[in-house]
């Protein structure tokens, strides 16, 4: 890593799914006082909107499926090989439906982000809208965190609050999640991009790391 953050940040952005929260990224970055834009975006899976969207804006995508490879770990270290490429300030998981391994965390662990749609430590995994809907919970929201190696459990750098409404289903209640969720990202990312950030212990900070002791 740089001493101190290059200028605009480049961000590689892992997605599995329609990618909005990619696009709130790709727009954010139009603005040149935005810090950051995303040279990259890769994918677990063909077919999907955020590679989609990718090529619409002209961003190089790559896809690496997990049935490609032998096994998990080959799967792991090439995921590292493809965002390694594209020499990442920070890499955004955005939806990205898969868990990476230690070959991937060894390179990007203390820089990569991820966006899940519960408040942490409520409800991680694949299902967390549905999972607070049926736990009949009144308030749930996002969490913006950095990954490590366990499931949606990494320092946090932000969360978001959103009700939980009568009558809501799964469908809805992610949709209203998402729309705080995104604000929250493109907000987060910019401000990590623009002053850098380290970890002290479960604490995000702002700033690079001190070399002073
Ligand atoms: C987002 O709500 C994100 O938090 C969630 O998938 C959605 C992707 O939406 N990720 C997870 O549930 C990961 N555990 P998008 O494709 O429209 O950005």
């Amino acid at each position: 890593m740089p001493p101190s953050p290059r200028t605009p940040a480049r961000l590689v952005v892992l997605v599995s799914g329609s990618g909005t929260n990619l696009q709130a990224l790709i727009d954010a970055s139009t603005s040149p006082d935005y810090g950051a834009e995303v040279v990259a975006v890769g994918a677990d899976r063909d077919g999907t909107g955020g590679v989609a969207r990718a090529e619409r804006h002209g961003i190089p995508t790559f896809v690496l499926p997990v049935p490609d490879f032998a096994d998990r770990a080959s799967w792991d270290a090439a995921l590292a090989e493809a965002v390694a490429a594209y020499d990442p300030d920070i890499v955004v998981l955005a939806g990205f439906m898969k868990l990476t391994g230690p070959a991937f965390l060894a390179r990007f662990g203390g820089r990569t982000l991820n966006t899940h749609p519960a408040l942490s430590p409520a409800f991680p995994g694949m299902h967390g809208p549905r999972d607070a809907l049926a736990y009949g919970v009144k308030v749930t929201g996002a969490t913006l965190f950095v990954v490590d190696e366990g499931v949606d459990t990494g320092p946090i750098v932000a969360q978001v609050a959103v009700p939980v409404l009568d009558g809501d289903d799964e469908a809805a209640l992610h949709e209203r999640i998402k729309s705080s969720e995104r604000a929250m990202l493109v907000d987060w990312v910019g401000t990590l991009a623009r002053e850098d950030f380290h970890l002290d212990d479960r604490a995000v900070r702002l700033g690079g790391e001190s070399h002073d002791h």
